[in-house]
């Protein structure tokens, strides 16, 4: 079987090598991948949908995989769906889980799916009368577009619920209004968990956590992930409830809407004294939970994903390693405002585990740095100190000017 995964960051690479993994697959292709992931795999230059789906028409891959949320967002698995190409991931419409928040708020709020109380408007002056009048404070505010973890803002007073106002509905215009939702700030721990479904039936993984602050103990501004780890067994003990009162009714409120949700649907969610709550939905794989739950997938990942796109999810059955895996990001200096570009990486000695690609480009034969997240070390180990050991170990060998990461990943106290 031949497949193509769609994006270019260290998810779709650990998801190209999932698929490598699998008896079934003979040739994986990564469109447009990056030059880390060129190194492993056929990279096809496309740099956008349309080129993209063109490819697809005429090669006609039997699996696309697709990776990143703007081509879900954009309707590139109905495209494929149109041409009888099978993939993995959402319709437009149910990617909206994603990319509105507003419309995950009113579906968890209609469907009685525990979330933080929220309010929501398309106005800046009636979000500011909202502030200014009858916010309980502190308060999490949020950009009713996708922002690639950036647009959530958590504010303490009416001044600095203002200033996020001002900078998330800065664009906003009555030709293309921009919405904001404005949430009760949780308290407990947060943790992810993706449910694998064909939109009726589901399965769920390991339970993953990423580290979304750029600095150790959780300071700093908001990332898209600095690294994560799985298991997190602490989490078991909600598995159940998360399962009776979150996916299952999501899932079922997708189908009723007229939007069945079919692929990765990703939970993020906060461990409170009043049980799990969703923090948010996202419509594929986190990046970087992937590049933690893949390498301890048993099960042939091919598989899996035939039988999210051929609704057979019910006779799945997940197996995973007894190990813990510890994902640990090396980003550019700057990020997640404005980063280097340009710094040749070099790795002093041989390294054990494995690296995932993402913001990196190729000069003269040598590997520069090309974006904010450069690169991801997954290790596996017995358990969490084992694995973050080797991977800290992998880290220190791998060296770019002003190199920046967490030293804490997998050190989380996940108690209430
Ligand atoms: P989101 O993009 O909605 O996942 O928000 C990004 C991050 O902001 C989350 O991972 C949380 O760390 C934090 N956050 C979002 N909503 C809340 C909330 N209601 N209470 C506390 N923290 C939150
Ligand atoms: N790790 C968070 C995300 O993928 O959005």
């Amino acid at each position: 079987m031949k497949v193509l995964v769609i994006g270019s960051g260290g998810r779709e690479h650990a998801v190209a090598e999932a698929f490598a993994r699998s008896d079934a697959v003979s040739k994986v292709k990564v469109a447009p991948g990056n030059a880390g992931i060129a190194r492993s795999f056929e990279t096809l230059p496309l740099n956008n949908m349309e080129q993209q789906l063109q490819w697809c028409e005429s090669n006609r891959p039997d699996l696309v995989f697709i990776g990143p949320e703007q081509p879900l967002e954009q309707g590139m698995a109905d495209r494929l769906n149109q041409m009888g190409i099978p993939c993995v991931g959402p319709s437009r419409a149910a990617a909206r889980i994603e990319s509105s928040k507003i419309f995950a708020k009113r579906l968890m709020q209609k469907y009685n799916v525990p979330t933080a109380a929220f309010f929501h408007s398309y106005s800046l002056d009636e979000a500011m009368d909202y502030v200014a009048d009858s916010c309980p404070y502190p308060a999490v505010i949020k950009a009713d577009y996708l922002a690639a973890g950036k647009g959530v803002i958590i504010v303490q007073n009416q001044a600095e619920a203002e200033d996020a106002l001002l900078q998330l509905l800065a664009n906003s215009s009555e030709s293309s209004p921009k919405g904001v939702v404005i949430e009760e700030f949780l308290q407990g721990w947060e943790v992810s968990l993706f449910a694998v479904t064909d939109a009726v039936d589901y399965v769920t993984t390991l339970f993953s956590q990423d580290h979304k602050q750029l600095l150790d103990g959780d300071r700093g501004p908001n990332t898209g992930g600095m690294g994560a780890f799985a298991p997190v067994w602490e989490a078991e003990p909600w598995r159940s409830q998360i399962h009776q009162e979150i996916v299952e009714p999501i899932l079922k409120a997708m189908r009723e809407e007229g939007c069945p949700f079919a692929g990765f649907l990703y939970c993020g969610l906060m461990i409170t004294s009043a049980g799990a709550k969703v923090v948010e939905f996202n419509c594929r794989l986190g990046d970087p939970e992937a590049q933690a739950l893949l390498p301890l997938l048993d099960t042939d990942f091919y598989e899996l994903c035939i039988a999210i796109t051929q609704d057979r999810v019910c006779s799945l059955n997940l197996q995973w390693k007894d190990e813990t895996c510890v994902a640990v990001i090396l980003a550019s200096d700057g990020y997640p405002g404005s980063y280097e570009k340009g710094m040749p990486i070099t790795i002093s000695s041989p390294l054990y585990n494995r690296v995932y690609y993402a913001g990196v480009a190729q000069e003269d034969g040598t590997l520069i740095t090309n974006g904010g997240r450069v690169l991801c070390v997954s290790a596996l180990g017995k358990d969490r100190e084992a694995a973050r050991h080797a991977a800290y170990n992998d880290i220190n060998k791998i060296n770019f000017a002003n190199k920046r990461f967490r030293r804490d990943i997998a050190q989380r106290n996940n108690k209430l």
